[in-house]
């Protein structure tokens, strides 16, 4: 795979980077994006009806038992080549911040060190009640599908009684506030950040990579498809992650490397 030459150069003496992910870098591990259709028991739903806290609350058992089945999907997946390259490049990069809008954990199983997780994480649910964490048994959550086909109902906080919820963030809620202000340092001090997998069309995340731009930093997107960001990259590198990431780390650090 060939890189414009200029791109190889920047990338060779860069000191500060963001790699900002979106559903597209975990495609290629099985886990669908949010543009695919859903398909099986999902089928008939929109993953916007239920990415909802007013979805939760009318059918909690619908919503728990999509989000379980999601977290078990993950937990079947293995990171790709994409997400190893992006935690490799961290050992040649003085400061690499990942921001990622997944809420899978392929980014820390691929050894990425604290990704910033705009939306929050399949892994950490917490009381919807008093917003107290709340502990998952270890292992997969196997009754979804076996037992009760898609319905699961959400455990119960063992402190106030109120229902668990994810700990993702819905539509229409807010991003934590210490979450935005990680990722918005890093994009503001970074001199080059690299959108890989996202439709860059869902705010405020979206807004990170045109205020990076906007601060001079080298922006390069990498995607199969055309998105809105092509205008404002430097370097648009069409192709899947999974094949473009281990070329790129491959073009700028690895050649004459022992190992
Ligand atoms: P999308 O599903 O909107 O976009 C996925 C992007 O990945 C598309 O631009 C695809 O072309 C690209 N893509 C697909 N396969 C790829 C591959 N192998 N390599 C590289 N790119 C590939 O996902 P996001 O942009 O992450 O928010 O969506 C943003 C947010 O919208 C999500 O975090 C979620 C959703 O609503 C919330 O849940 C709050």
């Amino acid at each position: 795979m060939d890189f414009p030459p200029p791109l190889i150069e920047r990338l060779r003496t860069v000191r500060r980077i963001v790699v900002f992910t979106g559903a597209g870098v975990s495609a290629e591990s099985g886990i669908p994006t949010y543009r695919d259709k859903l398909t099986g028991l999902w089928e008939r739903f929109d993953p916007e009806d239920l990415d909802t806290r007013r979805a939760f609350k009318a059918d909690p058992e619908l919503v728990w038992g999509w989000y379980e089945w999601r977290r078990r999907n993950v937990m079947q997946s293995e990171p790709n080549a994409a997400h190893r390259a992006i935690a490799a490049m961290a050992n040649h990069v003085p400061e690499l911040t990942v921001v990622t809008q997944n809420i899978d954990d392929l980014h820390e199983r691929a050894g990425s060190v604290a990704p910033v997780h705009l939306h929050g994480t399949l892994f950490q649910p917490r009381c919807i009640g008093c917003a107290r964490p709340h502990a998952l048994p270890p292992g997969m959550p196997d009754e979804v599908e076996q037992v009760v086909g898609y319905r699961l109902a959400p455990p119960r906080c063992g402190h106030c009684g109120g229902r668990i919820r994810p700990g993702v963030v819905w539509f229409g809620e807010r991003l934590p506030r210490d979450v935005w202000r990680r990722a918005d340092m890093a994009v503001r001090r970074c001199e080059v950040i690299l959108c890989i997998g996202t439709s860059s069309v869902v705010y405020p995340a979206a807004e990170l990579p045109l205020v990076a731009a906007r601060r001079g930093a080298v922006l390069v997107q990498i995607n199969p498809e055309s998105t809105g960001l092509e205008r404002v990259a430097q370097f648009n590198l069409a192709g899947q992650a999974g094949e473009v990431m281990p070329a790129l780390f491959e073009a700028v650090w690895a050649q004459g490397q022992p190992g």
